[in-house]
Parts: C-alpha cells; structure tokens; sequence
C-alpha cells in the first residue's frame, strides 16, 4: 500500500509513547504515485459496484467496522458519499449532520474533547466537516482514529480535490500540462484552494483564476503555485479564460462565509449559452456543487458538463480511500 496518509505524532504524548497515526487532512500529502493508485483502485470499485457479485463481495469486506460522520457544516454529498461507500464495504455508518447544533459543541465543548470521546467508543474512521479553519487538524492532533478532512471552514477540502483530479484524469489520462479556468468565491471556497494546490504538483499546469478582487485566491495559495512553478493568472474577463481552457472549475458565491454578501458586485461570471460559445469542444466543466445561478441548468445537457458525472466520481475516489486507511 502506498502511504498515503500524514505521519502525525500526538501532540499531548512523550516521545516514546508518540504513535504515528493516519490522517487525511490536506492534498499537501499526495503525490503523483499515490494519486495514480488511488484513481486505479477508484476504477475497481467501480467496476464491482457495477457488477451484482462482486458487489456482494465487496459488501462483506469491512463488515463490523464503523464510520463516523461528524458534520458541523451542511453537506449532501460529501457525507452521503462517504455513508455509502461505507456502506457498500459492509461498515454500518453512525452520523451526526448538523453537530454545531446538536452536539455538544452547542454547550461549549471543543473539537478536541470531541473527538477524544469519539476515540473511546473504537469508531475506525470519522470524517469531520467543520466551520473553523484548522479543526480538522486540531482534532487530527488528539485522535489515534483517523480523521478525514471533509472541509474546514476555509481551508482545504482535500477529498473533493482528489475527486476532481480523478475526474480530470478520467477525461485527459493526465494531471499536467492543462489550461485549467478556475472561477467564483476562490477567497472562500476550498474546494478551489484545494484544487489549485493539487495541480501545483504537476508540472506545466496554467491556472487562471476568475473572479472579482474581493474574491481573488489566497496569498498562500499564489505563494505555493510560484514556489512550485505553476503559471497563473488572475483575471475578471470569464470568457478571455475559457477561450483556451482544457478544464473550466466554477464556483459558487459562499453567502454563509460572508458578511455582507449581497454588498458585491454581481453578473459576467454566469457560465451559460454564450459562455459555451467561446470554450473549446473537448473542455470539461466541472463544479464541486451544490451550484446556485453560476452555470445556467440550459448547460447541463452539453456533453462538456462534467458536474454530475464528477460528483458520482466521489463515490468510487472515498472508497478507494477507505480501503486504503483500513486495509
Ligand atoms: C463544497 C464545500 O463544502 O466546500 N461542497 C462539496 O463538498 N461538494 C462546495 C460548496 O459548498 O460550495
């Protein structure tokens, strides 16, 4: 098996006692074998979903293991996907889908006392979703049960990345040398965060970020790309970054990240009929979802939509990563 996972040693430990543990916390931890293995195994699945016996096999290969899905913030795909992945290994799924409300973090508790608990009743993999930049990795720091980042706050969305390159992959059999158009809330949405990051270990990617000055992406991020020697662009002219684009990422505007959402300017970012006019015939568009009004559903039935498609790729991307954390 690869090693896929981030060696974390545990903070409140000596040295001696300090264990390694297995985490999935950033796309800073994958790296090109690992991503191919992880899309190769994606495609198994697949393939045994897809056939009735080898589903029933797979369906008794982690039976009596549990999955907790511990989510402060709204989710339908990534926690479904993640539930029934589980589910398709024979793990019985133990949720919480609204934990800022109705977890104990509503009296007062911390992330880290949590997840301590959560560790005493012998869970095998929680996957957290949460509002605060960093939780994911504080919780990392007191749990020996592996944590999966499912989004923290604005911070990273490091399985949605990996998802998204799968199916890039899937379209262009590789992960370099792509014009990639990333557009929309890049300040605040970190499933673009992610995403650039990714791309950045690849070589000869040119990124163009669209989007208006208030929701350009992070100085970390253009930091990362020119240390690693990723072209970008930064540019408010959607339709000069789809002209040449192999990939078109779009997001959505993230209202519940902003203070006064409704005070930015609007319009010029709507991928619609006349958007499609101007993008190349073999792009692919992609957009983590949920969408609001920044593709036009009249796209949806182009053979370049990519979004649906891709939101299914999760599905195959979260078990091949199961396994490989239990395996
Ligand atoms: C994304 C997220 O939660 O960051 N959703 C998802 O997991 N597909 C994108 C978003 O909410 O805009």
């Amino acid at each position: 098996m690869a090693k896929v996972f981030y060696n974390l040693p545990m903070k409140h430990m000596g040295e001696e006692e300090s264990r390694v543990m297995h985490h999935v916390l950033s796309v800073e931890q994958f790296d090109s074998a690992q991503l191919e293995e992880l899309f190769i195994e994606a495609d198994q699945f697949r393939d045994q979903v897809a056939d009735p016996e080898q589903r029933r096999d797979l369906a008794s290969r982690y039976v009596g293991r549990q999955l907790c899905s511990l989510f402060y913030e709204p989710s339908t795909r990534t926690r479904l996907s993640f539930e029934k992945a589980a589910a398709n290994f024979g793990m019985i799924p133990i949720s919480t889908e609204n934990a800022r409300e109705f977890s104990s973090a509503s009296k007062g508790e911390t992330i880290e006392d949590t997840v301590k608990v959560l560790n005493e009743y012998g869970f095998d993999i929680i996957v957290l979703r949460h509002h605060e930049t960093g939780a994911t990795s504080q919780a990392a720091s007191v749990s020996e049960t592996p944590i999966i980042n499912a989004g923290d706050g604005k911070g990273e969305h490091p399985t949605q990345a990996l998802l998204d390159a799968h199916t890039i992959f899937r379209k262009f059999g590789r992960l370099d040398n792509l014009r990639v158009a990333i557009g929309g809330d890049l300040a605040n949405g970190r499933t673009a965060r992610s995403l650039a990051q990714l791309l950045s270990h690849y070589k000869g990617n040119h990124l163009s970020f669209v989007s208006i000055p208030e929701l350009q992406i992070g100085e970390d991020i253009k930091v990362k790309l020119r240390e690693s020697g990723t072209g970008f662009e930064e540019t408010a002219d959607m339709y000069d970054a789809l002209r040449d684009a192999d990939v078109v990422y779009w997001t959505r505007l993230q209202r519940e990240r902003l203070e006064n959402p409704d005070a930015l300017p609007k319009g010029g970012f709507t991928i619609d009929a006349l958007a499609l006019e101007v993008l190349p015939q073999d792009a692919i568009i992609m957009h983590p979802l949920p969408r609001v009004d920044e593709i036009d559903p009249q796209v949806d039935s182009d053979p370049r939509a990519q979004y649906f498609p891709q939101a299914g790729n999760g599905l195959y991307v979260r078990m091949a990563l199961i396994d490989q954390i239990l395996n």
